[in-house]
């Protein structure tokens, strides 16, 4: 892998230990056998080293806090390329407890890119979402589309990537944003619409669904994020923002129906529940930007989900013990349980 003419040698991953990080250590571990990866993580109840396992050599876990300065300076020394992940993730517990999204979301991110200044780094990739943009009912945003975020999550993630981006405006740092679009695949956390469904049907528990089931999401496979991350690695061009769009929309209740039929369980596990509040309709996204650097989704959904929800089957001991702990699904357990 190079950049600039110049091979990339060392990457500090941030927020590595969960889903989509981990993803992107696994597949840098076995496809670029000459890069050695940092992976810097607090290890919140989304981080979990087991997502990690069989990881070994040319690889360093560090235990720590983006929003530590001490911290971000230690893991970025030597470092060609930060791919920051590091971040509070899901929506619904942005709504009842805000702050950590901010602190983290927001002041994480100016910590990362203060210990920047003066080290060395080629190139901060910083992953942001398509949420900044936040729900239109037709069309699609590409990246000259304004950001009008709607939730603590999104508007905390937009604050995230406007930062970076003042950054390279400021102090010309090399830093560049990606947007993807909603991502699903293995070792994502029992929370997010897809596994959290998976895992309360495997167990033959109701499947709670927001409001009508009619909004609308776009799905990205993981290993296609990867991809793309790795293409803007090679190519992309510091300043610029890149939509990673899918284009394989869908409604929840389509979602949860593919589920239901993938495992042979009936729909009268679907418990429709009153709907999240402030709840974005629908995201879509234009990724031309990204197809000019050569990069396009490859994962068609039904593909995508008949390989995730095998890998639940497959993998019932990584979930339950998730699942078991106490702070599983943090405030809404008890709507759960
Ligand atoms: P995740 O919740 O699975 O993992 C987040 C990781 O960050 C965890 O390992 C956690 O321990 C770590 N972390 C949290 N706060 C930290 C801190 N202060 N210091 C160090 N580590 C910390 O998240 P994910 O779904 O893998 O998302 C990764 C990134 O991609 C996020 O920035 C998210 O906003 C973005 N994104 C996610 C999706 C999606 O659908 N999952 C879509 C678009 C963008
Ligand atoms: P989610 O996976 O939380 O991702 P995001 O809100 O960031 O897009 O939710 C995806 C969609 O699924 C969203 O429209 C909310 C809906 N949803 C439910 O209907 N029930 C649930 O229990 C969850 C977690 C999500």
């Amino acid at each position: 892998m190079q950049r600039d003419g110049r091979d990339v040698r060392r990457i500090l991953v941030t927020g590595g230990a969960g889903f989509i990080g981990s993803n992107f250590i696994r597949h840098v571990h076995e496809h670029h056998p000459h890069i050695e990866l940092v992976n810097l993580d607090m290890l919140t109840y989304a981080g979990n080293l087991e997502n990690l396992e069989g990881v070994a050599g040319r690889y360093a876990f560090v235990q720590g806090d983006i929003r530590n300065p001490q911290d971000a300076a230690r893991a970025m020394a030597g470092v060609d390329v930060v791919v920051n992940f590091a971040a509070e993730t899901h929506v619904d517990r942005s709504i009842h407890d805000p702050g950590d999204f901010i602190l983290t979301d927001v002041y994480g991110v100016y910590v990362l890119l203060e210990a920047m200044k003066g080290c060395g780094v080629r190139l901060f990739i910083h992953v942001s979402t398509d949420e900044v943009y936040g729900s239109t009912a037709a069309g699609r945003f590409d990246e000259e589309s304004p950001l009008n975020p709607s939730s603590p999550y999104s508007a905390s993630k937009a604050g995230g990537d406007r930062l970076a981006y003042s950054y390279f405006v400021t102090y010309g740092l090399p830093v560049l944003i990606a947007r993807p679009a909603n991502n699903y695949g293995p070792y994502q956390y029992p929370e997010k619409l897809i596994p959290f469904f998976i895992t309360r049907a495997l167990q033959d528990q109701p499947l709670p669904l927001y409001g009508d089931g009619g909004n609308r999401r776009d799905w990205l496979f993981v290993e296609d994020t990867v991809r793309g991350l790795l293409a803007l690695m090679e190519r992309g061009e510091p300043g610029q923002a890149y939509n990673l769009g899918a284009g394989q929309e869908r409604s929840n209740l389509e979602v949860t129906r593919a589920i239901l039929t993938l495992l042979g369980k009936p729909e009268s596990l679907v418990q429709r529940v009153a709907d999240r509040k402030g709840h974005d309709f629908r995201y879509a996204l234009e990724w031309g930007k990204m197809r000019a650097l050569g990069w396009e989704p490859r994962v068609e959904f039904d593909a995508g989900l008949r390989r995730t929800v095998e890998w639940y089957r497959r993998n019932e001991a990584w979930w339950r013990k998730l699942i078991a702990k106490k702070d599983y699904l943090g405030h809404l357990k008890k709507n759960y349980e």
